[in-house]
């Protein structure tokens, strides 16, 4: 399963790729705006800051809602460098958008997506990725495990190539579990990667290993 973080903080992207286990960065606006990057320009300066620190894929998302408006955003995100995915969201005119970008060759991530219809979609119109929100699925007493596992099935039954991107994640729990299930991507904070290091066991085993290594010198 590949590891993105969901974030637009570049000392948190840093401290994920020092790992070395990075895959890839996803960002949305809300993200951006947290980090206090605002105006078109410095966000888009950001988004090669990201690219120039990984060396996965950068999901960029657009902020139009005509198609129009997508297709001039997306490109120039593409133009932006080899790395960025654009991401597009689940609206009829994003569906479009995708089936254009799909064309081109430019890849995308569709995002916002909530349903196994809205997946079945973004798959046929050619999506890279498709983004289903497990997190905030759970936030409104809705299994967003589940949401995984439909999709998964979908795509197997017809072998679409599109990437399942488990985007929303909160914690450890929700990497193991879609890494069960056979997502192909997770997305989610740093802390959600770095739960899966610790065990109290690992940690009591080597401090007697290291103690014991000490009365041996
Ligand atoms: C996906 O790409 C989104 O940026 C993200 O995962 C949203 O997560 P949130 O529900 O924690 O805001």
């Amino acid at each position: 399963m590949k590891f993105f973080i969901d974030t637009a903080n570049l000392d948190q992207i840093r401290e994920a790729q020092d790992l070395g286990v990075l895959d890839g960065v996803t960002t949305n606006p809300s993200l951006m705006a947290k980090e206090g990057i605002t105006g078109g320009n410095n966000i888009l300066k950001h988004y090669v800051d990201i690219c120039n620190i990984v060396d996965g894929d950068v999901s960029a998302e657009v902020i139009s809602t005509d198609l129009a408006g997508m297709i001039k955003e997306g490109e120039a995100l593409a133009e932006l460098h080899k790395q960025i995915v654009v991401k597009v969201p689940m609206i009829k005119e994003g569906v479009k958008a995708i089936k254009y970008f799909s064309d081109k060759g430019i890849r995308t991530n569709c995002t916002l997506v909530f349903s196994a219809g809205q997946a079945l979609l973004a798959a046929k119109a050619g999506a890279t990725y498709v983004s289903p929100f497990i997190g905030r699925l759970d936030d409104i007493s809705t299994d967003g495990l589940n949401l995984i596992g439909e999709i998964r099935l979908i795509y197997d039954n017809y072998g679409y190539e599109t990437q399942i991107l488990a985007a929303s994640v909160r914690h450890t729990m929700h990497v193991l579990e879609c890494a069960k299930i056979g997502s192909d991507v997770m997305t989610g904070p740093l802390s959600s990667i770095e739960g899966l290091l610790k065990h109290p066991l690992t940690d009591i085993g080597l401090a007697k290993f290291l103690e014991d290594y000490k009365k041996g010198n």
